[in-house]
């Protein structure tokens, strides 16, 4: 038996490709290295020849994929010597800003939708000493807050227009290359306020060593400029799903008032457009919608049929790869989707539409047995 090296987070297994130097203080919890799932029962149940895997990113320290961007962006802030950090938040930002802001001893501000975001992302925001603003207004009206503050007070925005956020949520295409051997043909994802598609279409533009428009640190030539040797030759067609109630891109421009069941993307004005664009564009993906109701199917779909819980909002990449699949777009092919947040974090909605109520029984062995006998 070899030991296993111990794994130290994705700044440090990826140094070579991120935009810091060997004196840099890194603020780590560990994040990235998440499992990378093949789904076998959804699978079979589709009668497709596409192979499915899913990126369980509720697997990070913080229980979503804004882990691999906080410690990004958590890490130049604190060697910047910034004492404050802030961001406006659907709920898994401010976890994630409260956590390593914790971590690295600087303090985080939040601003959150009053009742719109998700119970165990409230408690986790409230656990790392965050300080946390409810606003009457949804999550566009805080960004723009957000952006206005920063100008003025001595904060540092950690939200995705934060251009580290992005290059540390792009190692999520790296570790899927070096697992699969090879870029896949598709990835799918839940698009809000679009940093992660940018992220994850860098991330994959990098390993395959091509340009693309949608690196915001690269604006002087048009395009990426990452010349490493590539890890692999192709690049993914990336597939951007939107909820149907908070779904911009479908509408040609912003929603005033976006609704979903998945408060993580209850999003109407996305603030990576043009990189998302880009990403749709140089790929040859498509961006689509699925209503609440093929959202939460998926949800239950993964956590019944494959042991996988994610929160509402990640379940839209399978809700929309399944949509297409029966549509016929998608017919073979090896297909990741993303699963951006861990399904304990809203336990809310997981409860209401499970199927099973706990039966409750006296404390007897024939009750139990009976129980037993009469569900097997
Ligand atoms: N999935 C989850 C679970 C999210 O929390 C988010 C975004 C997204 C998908 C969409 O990613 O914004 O990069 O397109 N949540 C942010 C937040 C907005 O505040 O936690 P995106």
């Amino acid at each position: 038996m070899q030991f296993k090296t111990r794994y130290t987070g994705l700044i440090d297994r990826y140094r070579d490709f991120l935009p810091i130097t060997d004196s840099t203080p890194i603020v780590s919890l560990g994040e990235g290295n998440t499992p990378l799932i093949k789904l076998n029962n959804i699978v079979k149940d589709l009668n497709t020849a596409c192979e499915i895997y899913v990126k369980y990113e509720g697997l990070n320290p913080t229980g979503s994929f804004k882990d691999r961007g906080m410690t990004m962006a958590v890490t130049k802030a604190f060697e910047a010597g910034s004492k404050a950090i802030i961001c406006a938040s659907t709920g898994n930002t401010s976890a994630a800003a409260a956590a390593y802001a914790a971590r690295a001893g600087i303090k985080a501000f939040v601003l959150i939708p009053e009742g719109k975001i998700a119970m165990g992302k409230l408690a986790q925001a409230m656990m790392h000493g965050a300080m946390i603003m409810q606003i009457k207004g949804n999550f566009d009206d805080g960004m723009q807050l957000v952006k206005e503050i920063g100008e003025k007070a001595p904060v540092d925005i950690v939200n995705s227009i934060n251009p580290y956020r992005i290059q540390g949520q792009k190692t999520i295409a790296f570790e899927i290359v070096e697992e699969l051997g090879q870029a896949p043909d598709y990835h799918a994802l839940p698009v809000g306020n679009a940093g992660n598609i940018t992220a994850h279409w860098i991330g994959y533009s990098e390993a395959a060593n091509k340009n693309t428009k949608s690196c915001a640190l690269c604006k002087d030539d048009g395009g990426c400029t990452y010349h490493g040797t590539p890890l692999v030759s192709g690049r993914p067609k990336m597939l951007g799903y939107q909820a149907a109630g908070a779904a911009p891109f479908m509408r040609g421009g912003p929603v005033a008032n976006p609704e979903t069941v998945a408060t993580a993307i209850r999003i109407g004005n996305p603030q990576s457009w043009d990189f998302a664009l880009a990403a749709k564009e140089e790929s040859g993906g498509w961006i689509d919608e699925c209503t609440d109701a093929e959202i939460l199917a998926a949800q239950k779909m993964l956590a019944e049929r494959e042991g996988v819980f994610c929160e509402p909002a990640s379940a839209t990449s399978l809700a929309g790869v399944i949509k297409d699949i029966k549509a016929g777009k998608l017919k073979e092919g090896k297909i990741v989707c993303t699963l951006t947040g861990h399904g304990l974090k809203d336990p809310d909605i997981a409860i209401q539409q499970s199927s099973t109520d706990p039966l409750t029984i006296p404390a007897e062995f024939n009750a139990v047995q009976d129980a037993i006998l009469s569900n097997l």
